[in-house]
C-alpha cells in the first residue's frame, strides 16, 4: 500500500471560533467548496456547534468532528464530554491531545492515551495530534519526543484500531505562528512517524494509516505539502475558518 491508497484526510479545527449561528453561516460556506473533494473532508467544531453543524452537513460529503472528549463513560466530571454522547449526536471524528490542551489543560500522553481509548470503544475515529516545542527542535529531540509520544498515545491500542486513528503531526512552534514547516520537514517527521508505527504494529498497519501535518497549513502551502509522499492531509486551524482558502487546501488535497 503507499499514499495512493492512502485516505486523504482535511480537517479543520476551529478550536474556540464560531457561536452556533456563525457555525451554520460557515458551513454553508463550505460545502459547495467541498462537494467535488477528492479527500475525507471534516469540520471538527466547538461543542455548542454540534448540533447545529450535524443538521447543517446532514446530506453532504462534509463531516463532523469533536474538539475533544473525556474516557469516562459518565460520572462527576464537571464541564467534561464523554464519548458516548457524541457518538449519539452522531460525531465521526474526535481531535485528541492537540498541543493547546496539553500546554493550556495539562493534558498529558497518559489522558491522551485513555481520551484514544475512550474514542475507538465508542467507534469515534480520533485524530490523535502530535509534535514537538521549538526548544526540542532546537536541542536536536524531535525524534525522541515524537517516538516516545506515539508510544504513550497509543499504548495498548490494536492494529486495528490503529488502522481507525489518524495521527496529526503539528509541530508546536508552527501552530497559529504562520511559521510552516517546510515540505521536507514534514515528510522527514511523518516518514518517521510511520516508520514508529511499523516498528510498532507491522509495515502494513502503517502504511494504512492516515498521517496529517498541521501548523499554519493554508492555501498558499497546502499543495506542496500534501504532495509529500508521507502527509496525507491537513489538521487546519485558521485557515479552516476562511471557506475559500479551506477550499484551496481540499483542491490541493484531492490532487494530492
Ligand atoms: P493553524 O492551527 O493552522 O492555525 O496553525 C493548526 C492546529 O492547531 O490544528
Amino acid at each position: 500500500m503507499n499514499k495512493a491508497k492512502r485516505q486523504a484526510v482535511i480537517a479543520g479545527n476551529w478550536k474556540m471560533n464560531k457561536t452556533p449561528s456563525e457555525a451554520k453561516i460557515l458551513l454553508e460556506e463550505i460545502i459547495p467548496v467541498a462537494k467535488d473533494a477528492g479527500c475525507e473532508v471534516i469540520a471538527c467544531v466547538p461543542y455548542v456547534d454540534l448540533s447545529v453543524a450535524l443538521d447543517t452537513v446532514k446530506g453532504t460529503n462534509v463531516k463532523i468532528g469533536a474538539e475533544n472528549c473525556h474516557w469516562a463513560e459518565s460520572g462527576a466530571f464537571t464541564g467534561e464530554i464523554s464519548t458516548g454522547m457524541l457518538k449519539e449526536m452522531g460525531v465521526e471524528y474526535v481531535v485528541i491531545g492537540h498541543s493547546e490542551r496539553r500546554q493550556y489543560f495539562g493534558e498529558t500522553d497518559e489522558t491522551v492515551n485513555k481520551r484514544t481509548k475512550a474514542a475507538l470503544a465508542a467507534g469515534l475515529k480520533p485524530i490523535v495530534c502530535v509534535g514537538e516545542l521549538l526548544w526540542e527542535r532546537e536541542c536536536d529531540i524531535t525524534e525522541e519526543v515524537i517516538a516516545r509520544q506515539i508510544k504513550l498515545d497509543l499504548y495498548d491500542v490494536s492494529a486495528e484500531d490503529a488502522k481507525k486513528t489518524i495521527i496529526a503531526y503539528e509541530p508546536v512552534w508552527a501552530i497559529g505562528t504562520g511559521k510552516t514547516a517546510t515540505a521536507e520537514q514534514a515528510e522527514e517527521v511523518c516518514a518517521f512517524i510511520r516508520a514508529e508505527l511499523a516498528k510498532k504494529y507491522d509495515e502494513e498497519t502503517a502504511q494504512a494509516i492516515t498521517i496529517q501535518y498541521g501548523g499554519s497549513m493554508n492555501d498558499a502551502n497546502a499543495a506542496e505539502l500534501l504532495s509529500k509522499e508521507n502527509v496525507d492531509g491537513g489538521l487546519i486551524g485558521g485557515a479552516s475558518l476562511v471557506a475559500a482558502k479551506f477550499g484551496a487546501i481540499i483542491d490541493a488535497a484531492t490532487k494530492g
